[in-house]
């Protein structure tokens, strides 16, 4: 597992986890960051994980 800090575009930070050789949108979902919706799971068609 990697740790990460996401931080917000307001500055709140997220301390998350992520398997090596996911994506960091993929982390950001699965801990529920808020902000990233990826509705497209990644597909890279609606831009909701920028
Ligand atoms: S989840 Fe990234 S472009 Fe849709």
């Amino acid at each position: 597992m990697i740790r990460l800090t996401l931080i917000e575009h307001g500055g709140t930070p997220h301390e998350v986890s992520a398997s090596a050789g996911s994506s960091l949108m993929q982390a950001a979902v699965d801990n529920a960051v808020p902000g990233i919706d990826a509705d497209c799971g990644g597909g890279c068609a609606c831009g909701t994980c920028h």
